[in-house]
């Protein structure tokens, strides 16, 4: 069969200016990367502890390949389970001052498994209007009702909740916003939760081992308890993978009924044992102190260039509107010597295209000041 449809819908995907196109990368993630050839300063990593290149992190990686293989060689309930994920799921439980945790494939899959796992049809999910992707389809997947909020709207969350009349009840936001760089209003979630007997759920792909004062994420930034803390093990944890941790009776209903952990193979050795090292690295040397150092020097130099910066975090998004626009500025900082990619519809809202900028604690001075200083150059050329 010939799919003569296939070229009206790439064609339209083109005219709209979101075609998008694989960027090949010649380096490690790092500061500085190699791409066609050039140099460029990185402003788009989500290895924000730059912990993918720590020489302990690698070599617990290397060491894992050495004596458990390259590859899991099977599902966990099958014969793919071994000691080094066992140890993981503690770690982080620990970490995340949890009774129990489990890993997942990728953070994407966590969200599918876990929110389709706990919430069926006759349910209620709120979710935030900019949650991500991942949490979208996880409330697809669950076949619950699904009201989507206005941004971090609390007014809105308790009003609807107060009509409710669903079974149970799932309040689910991003900790960190992975567009904007806001933080979710925990506090504030929580009571009206707690008001209306719903549960809570953080995606904290973000904030692990960013935020708060032990680095464990959104909720310890709030100083509050939330019920379902997922995360992923592929940002600033340098790895591969999910996690999503809490009571020792979630994490066992969650083993038995989450597909996307069920039906897929686990983890390989080297991804859990790298995990396992950039958490053991992020308790010992707390590298996130850099980064908060940095994000100040960059907000610095930013608000002195004239731009308002509302983001809270390590993810800086400097707006520029319309898709043609969002992709101009991006060629020409690229031009200018910094990868920052152009983020258009449908990541973000129509007409709210950005550069999403952010920063890594291995960021040296000189990067984030030539980094700034390619920016003052597309800002006066362009107009940001
Ligand atoms: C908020 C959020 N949740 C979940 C994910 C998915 O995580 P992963 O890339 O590990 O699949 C991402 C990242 O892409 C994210 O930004």
């Amino acid at each position: 069969m010939k799919m003569s449809w296939l070229e009206d819908a790439l064609a339209d995907i083109r005219n709209k200016g979101l075609y998008r196109e694989l960027r090949t990368i010649r380096s490690a993630q790092a500061p500085r990367i190699t791409m066609d050839g050039r140099e460029l300063i990185h402003l788009s990593s989500n290895d924000y502890l730059g912990l993918t290149t720590h020489p302990k992190v690698k070599n617990a990686a290397i060491d894992a390949v050495e004596k458990y293989g390259t590859g899991a060689g099977a599902a966990r309930f099958t014969s793919g389970n071994t000691d080094l994920t066992d140890s993981l799921e503690e770690k982080i439980a620990r970490f995340k001052n949890t009774e129990a945790a489990m890993v997942f494939s990728t953070g994407y899959m966590t969200n599918l498994g876990v929110i389709s796992a706990l919430m069926d049809k006759g349910d209620l999910i709120l979710s935030d209007e900019l949650n991500h992707a991942s949490i979208i389809d996880g409330c697809r997947l669950s076949r619950a009702e699904v009201n989507v909020y206005p941004h971090r709207d609390i007014t809105c969350i308790d009003k609807i909740l107060g009509r409710s009349t669903h079974n149970k009840k799932l309040i689910v936001t991003d900790g960190v916003f992975s567009m904007d760089g806001d933080i979710a209003p925990l506090p504030g979630i929580k009571e009206v939760a707690e008001k209306h007997d719903a549960m809570v759920m953080v995606d904290d792909a973000h904030a692990t081992g960013v935020l708060g004062k032990h680095r464990r994420g959104t909720a310890d930034h709030c100083n509050v308890n939330v019920d379902i803390n997922m995360g992923t093990l592929s940002k600033a944890l340098a790895s591969m993978g999910g996690y999503v941790a809490g009571s020792q009776e979630l994490i066992d209903f969650l083993r038995n009924r989450a597909r996307s952990f069920i039906y897929t193979t686990a983890l390989p050795p080297s991804a859990v044992a790298g995990a396992k090292a950039a958490l053991d690295v992020i308790v010992k040397d707390d590298p996130a102190a850099k980064l908060w150092q940095n994000v100040s020097l960059y907000n610095k130099g930013l608000k002195d260039m004239g731009f308002s910066i509302d983001s809270q975090t390590q993810i800086i998004p400097l707006m520029t509107g319309e898709t043609g626009r969002t992709l101009d500025v991006a060629a020409e900082l690229e031009r200018a010597g910094v990868l920052a990619l152009g983020i258009r519809p449908p990541t973000v809202p129509k007409g709210q295209g950005r550069i999403r900028t952010s920063l890594m604690a291995t960021h040296s001075k000189m990067d984030i000041l030539d980094a700034l200083d390619a920016i003052r150059g597309v800002k006066e050329k362009l107009g940001m």
